[in-house]
């Protein structure tokens, strides 16, 4: 899951201009179409300092900085999956999901953030947790990085040393050589744009570092120099033999229009979000906008150089082609205007975009989280059409609230978000082919703590042994997957 860096704008004024609802004639999923649910191994596993497990930059940033979490609380026990795995394993099978998306932590795998050392009972539980899905029939979908590094490299400069690329790919040969014979699809890397905007460019996120208004397109630079490198050596060294597919998951927000906007402007904010990450991958560098809007304002800045760092020829072509899917997380949609101030020479956000909400949607308990499935369908259009259509893996939607177990509000979410999905498919040959619910638990939600939910499992955080409980939605999503089709929202309980 994700946290917004930019401030909400709550803009009640504009006039959204809407695709209209879609007809939708055939709610079964398409043959072949996969669901699943996942995690990510800081918000769920505990055990932070079990065995010879090293310090990440979770464990060190909720010990030292708990005022930077709502609830000042941290993952040291979270869901205590390490020791639940199996009955994580049983409530997937219950409700009948395909696979199972979960994230390594890379300090429980070499302790010491390099790969001169592997910890035997670290990969041992990600053996286990894997055969475990296996033996149940659900596919183990394995993200390599999902935010929690070893603090070592942090020290080291963490993202903003390039030497990272080089420690990243060490810890994937790992994880490719242990895994990689059972595992069929990898995630790389979770949401560049939002680590390293709320770690790099804020204190939202571990590691917290303000630099300069650049630390985070330098992360983002040397994060995608680490994928394509980790890609190429899948394509070198393990394909043949492991046949699995790899790919990153990014972070892309739907856009609306309001009425002096046009489709430039929606351009625009989809370029400084989506387009930063999933460009390089899909079409080549860094989208042209961001390239000439950085430059030019970091000129007025009067810096000698652009804050948007180059890719030299040869990396543009060795990151350009490195996904076999587009991964992508998405949760919410934005009302986009540009930024008045400009009018007047004054540059305040690289973008140059304003985001807002249309508060006439329903929404959750963060702020940004407004229901607004016509934007999901806005986005998967964009995406087909800026980048020849490629397959998609929906890897993360979801909707939070405060724990209710009657959670009508999140399966009203699902119904409208799968509804929409269901629709771009059979409606504008959209290639979506897999879908993810964030999230299978309630768990640790980074600078949110406990205070937000994105479960459709309940888990008893008082309870030494977090125990589990069905949500309306666990028995909703159980008929999803029993019917493969998107059931109504119920009425009463
Ligand atoms: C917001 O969305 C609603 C519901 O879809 C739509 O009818 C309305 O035009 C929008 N309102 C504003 C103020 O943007
Ligand atoms: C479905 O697609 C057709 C052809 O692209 C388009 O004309 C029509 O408006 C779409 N209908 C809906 C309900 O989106
Ligand atoms: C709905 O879609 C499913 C899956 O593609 C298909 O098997 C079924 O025949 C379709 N139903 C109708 C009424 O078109
Ligand atoms: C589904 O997958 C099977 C096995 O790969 C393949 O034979 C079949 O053609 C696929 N069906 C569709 C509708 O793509
Ligand atoms: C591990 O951390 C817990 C706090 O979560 C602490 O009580 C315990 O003593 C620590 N164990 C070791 C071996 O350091
Ligand atoms: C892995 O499974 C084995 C066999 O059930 C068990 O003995 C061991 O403790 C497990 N290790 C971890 C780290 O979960
Ligand atoms: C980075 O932080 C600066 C200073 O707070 C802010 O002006 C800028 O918009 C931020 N950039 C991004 C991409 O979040
Ligand atoms: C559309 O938005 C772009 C970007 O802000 C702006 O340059 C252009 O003038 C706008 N066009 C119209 C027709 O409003
Ligand atoms: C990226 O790869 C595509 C497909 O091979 C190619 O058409 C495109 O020109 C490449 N982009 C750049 C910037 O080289
Ligand atoms: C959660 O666990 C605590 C401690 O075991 C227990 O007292 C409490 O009743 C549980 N809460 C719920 C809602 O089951």
């Amino acid at each position: 899951m994700k946290g917004f860096v930019n401030i909400v704008v709550i803009c009640a004024i504009l006039i959204c201009s809407r695709v209209p609802e879609a007809q939708v004639t055939n709610l079964t999923f398409p043959e072949n179409f996969t669901l699943g649910s996942a995690t990510s191994s800081y918000q769920i596993e505990g055990a932070w300092n079990i065995s010879d497990k090293g310090e990440n930059i979770w464990d060190w940033w909720t010990h030292n900085y708990p005022e930077n979490i709502a609830d000042g609380s941290n993952g040291d026990i979270a869901c205590n999956s390490y020791y639940n795995y199996k009955e994580d394993v049983q409530i997937l099978k219950d409700i009948g999901f395909d696979f199972y998306r979960f994230s390594i932590s890379w300090s429980r795998v070499l302790p010491n953030g390099f790969a001169n050392e592997i910890s035997e009972e670290g990969i041992q539980y990600y053996k286990n947790l894997t055969e475990e899905l296996l033996a149940n029939d659900i596919e183990p979908v394995v993200s390599i990085y999902h935010w929690d590094h070893p603090l070592i490299l942090e020290e080291l400069g963490g993202w903003t040393n390039e030497l990272m690329v080089e420690w990243f790919a060490d810890y994937a040969r790992v994880i490719f050589e242990e895994l990689g014979p059972l595992v069929k699809t990898f995630i790389t890397i979770n949401e560049p744009s939002v680590y390293c905007s709320n770690g790099y460019n804020s204190t939202r996120h571990s590691p917290g570092k303000i630099l300069e208004n650049m630390g985070h397109y330098i992360c983002i630079h040397n994060t995608l120099k680490a994928h394509a490198t980790v890609y190429h050596m899948y394509n070198d060294e393990f394909r043949s033999e492991q046949q699995g597919q790899i790919g990153l998951t990014t972070a892309c927000d739907g856009w609306f229009s309001n009425d002096d906007s046009n489709a430039t402007l929606i351009n625009q904010a989809f370029q400084f979000n989506c387009g930063w990450v999933a460009h390089p991958l899909f079409v080549g560098d860094y989208p042209e906008i961001l390239k000439t809007r950085i430059a030019m304002i970091s000129e007025l800045e009067g810096y000698p150089f652009s804050r948007l760092p180059e890719f030299s020829d040869e990396w543009v072509e060795y990151i350009n082609g490195t996904a076999d899917f587009f991964g992508l997380n998405h949760y919410t949609s934005y009302v986009v205007s540009a930024d008045p101030d400009e009018e007047s020479g004054i540059y305040n956000i690289d973008s140059g975009i304003i985001k807002s909400v249309n508060t006439s949607y329903p929404h959750g308990s963060l702020s940004w989280m407004y229901d607004t499935p016509e934007g999901f369908g806005n986005l998967l259009r964009m995406i087909r059409d800026e980048y020849d259509n490629p397959p998609v893996h929906v890897y993360e939607n979801g909707y939070c609230d405060l724990g209710e177990l009657n959670d009508y509000a999140r399966i009203t979410y699902y119904n409208g978000y799968m509804t929409e999905l269901l629709s771009v498919i059979q409606n504008d040959s959209c290639n979506v082919v897999r879908y993810t619910a964030w999230s299978l638990l309630d768990n640790f939600e980074w600078s949110d703590g406990y205070t937000v939910n994105f479960g459709i499992v309940s888990v008893n955080f008082t309870d030494p042994d977090r125990a589990r409980s069905s949500k309306l939605s666990t028995s909703w999503w159980k008929s999803v997957m029993q019917t493969r089709t998107v059931q109504d929202v119920p009425t009463s309980v």
